[in-house]
């Protein structure tokens, strides 16, 4: 194991990802200007511990991040990609193709690509607009004060999902839950002194019956939903099995939920905050909501890490990375790299152009949801100001975590 010192910035204690984005980024910025590549103790207080890890390298700046991200030969997903360490059984039910790598990552990957046909995306997006529009109207209904992530910004991301896999209304509510479970077990008031390796295990299994069942469903009965093409793709004259669906369905039920939510969390309250920019923004609505959301993206950069492990000996940053060894990506510090962002921290729904790494940095692995992600917002906001044009945030309560930048709870009043 190696006797490396590690770095004098902490990267790893609870306490570290328990404090503001902002004062995070001061360590962030003393890391990029002086230390790109730096080695550090493995995750403190983890939800499991791993006594063999000797710790990972942090890979700060944008342009690391891009070819960590880009070179996927050398820096390998198949051990995880989760910052702390997983147990194995749970990465292959709940990753998907998340945690490969090729050959096996690639076919995954094209298969699925295979499932999102025009005729899905276009479905997909008029559900979207018809989901934001009854998702504001239930907020509004909630009246002023009301939680804007439990009423609205927690809603359409779910009902997307569900919509667009074609879940059965009778089994939303508990699809729903477990995947809200899943995303949640950093969140002591959520586990309300549950066991998040319980947790995670019986909301993973509800989301594999779930999943194996609607496959078998859509078997026998076809529909016109993203079930039906899964169960249905061809590539190679392979198909998915029932497990690979399974774990993709818990993939989706998380990768394409949470994230939306807290970007449109750090979204309304960047625009509360920023009253100049929001009325720069409501001037010409149409022309800018698509270069205000990438904005809002780097600024909410609500997957704030990725890991990777190297398959080779490597030189990174200037230092010499070893096989085995572990690659953290932090993109909340890429998105504040002043070698690419001007005035990073400043709001600048503008900003163009805007080379964010809130999808990842490009490569193999980039966001599938991407798309998606995007119309979700658009419409989102679109229908915020369109039904209560008065709306702003309250204060936000954070989550203490080192994966998803998350607000728990933030009122919101119109
Ligand atoms: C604002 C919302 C979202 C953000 C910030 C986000 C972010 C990310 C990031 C950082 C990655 C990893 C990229 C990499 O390793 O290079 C990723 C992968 C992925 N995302 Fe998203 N995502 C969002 C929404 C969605 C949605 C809506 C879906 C699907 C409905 C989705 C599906 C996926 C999938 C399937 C992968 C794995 C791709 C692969 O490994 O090949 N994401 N996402």
């Amino acid at each position: 194991m190696t006797t490396r010192p590690h770095d004098p910035v902490d990267l790893s204690s609870r306490a570290f990802w328990s404090q503001t984005a902002a004062t995070r980024e001061r360590s962030f910025a003393v890391l990029r200007a002086e230390r790109p590549l730096s080695w550090h103790p493995p995750v403190q207080d983890a939800l499991f511990d791993d006594p063999d890890d000797p710790g990972f390298w942090a890979v700060v700046r944008h342009a690391d991040i891009v070819e960590v991200s880009r070179r996927s030969d050398v820096f390998r997903s198949g051990h995880g990609v989760i910052f702390e360490n997983v147990p194995e059984l749970f990465l292959e039910a709940t990753q998907s193709f998340l945690a490969m790598d090729a050959p096996r990552h690639t076919m995954l990957r094209k298969l699925v690509s295979a499932a999102f046909t025009p005729r899905q995306v276009r479905r997909i997006s008029d559900g979207i607009d018809a989901d934001a529009h009854a998702v504001v109207a239930e907020l509004a209904a909630a009246g002023t004060r009301a939680d804007f992530v439990a009423n609205c910004s927690s809603q359409l991301p779910l009902r997307t999902f569900s919509d667009m896999m074609g879940i059965d209304p009778a089994d939303r509510a508990a699809v729903c839950e477990a995947a809200d479970d899943l995303v949640s077990w950093s969140d002591p008031v959520h586990l309300a002194g549950r066991d998040p390796l319980d947790l995670m295990a019986e909301s993973t299994v509800v989301l594999h019956e779930a999943a194996t069942g609607l496959a078998e469903r859509r078997r026998k009965e076809p529909a016109d939903d993203l079930m039906t093409n899964l169960v249905q793709a061809q590539v190679d004259g392979q198909r998915l099995t029932d497990d690979e669906i399974a774990a993709f369905f818990v993939l989706l039920a998380v990768a394409g939920t949470d994230t939306t939510r807290q970007t449109a969390n750090h979204a309304l309250h960047a625009l509360t905050t920023n009253p100049e920019q929001r009325r720069w923004l409501l001037d010409d609505f149409d022309a800018r909501i698509e270069g205000a959301v990438e904005e809002l993206l780097r600024w909410a950069t609500p997957v704030m890490t990725f890991r990777r492990t190297a398959a080779i000996d490597f030189e990174l940053g200037g230092q010499k990375v070893a096989a085995g060894e572990k690659v953290v990506m932090f993109y909340s510090s890429g998105n504040w790299d002043t070698a690419v962002f001007a005035q990073p921290d400043r709001l600048d729904l503008s900003r163009n152009p805007n080379p964010h790494l809130a999808f990842g940095g490009g490569g193999a692995h980039f966001c599938l949801g991407n798309q998606l992600a995007r119309t979700q917002l658009r419409a989102l906001f679109r229908e915020l100001f369109t039904q209560l044009p008065g709306i702003e945030a309250g204060t936000p309560d954070y989550l203490a975590g080192n994966f998803i930048h998350a607000v728990r709870a933030m009122p919101c009043t119109f």
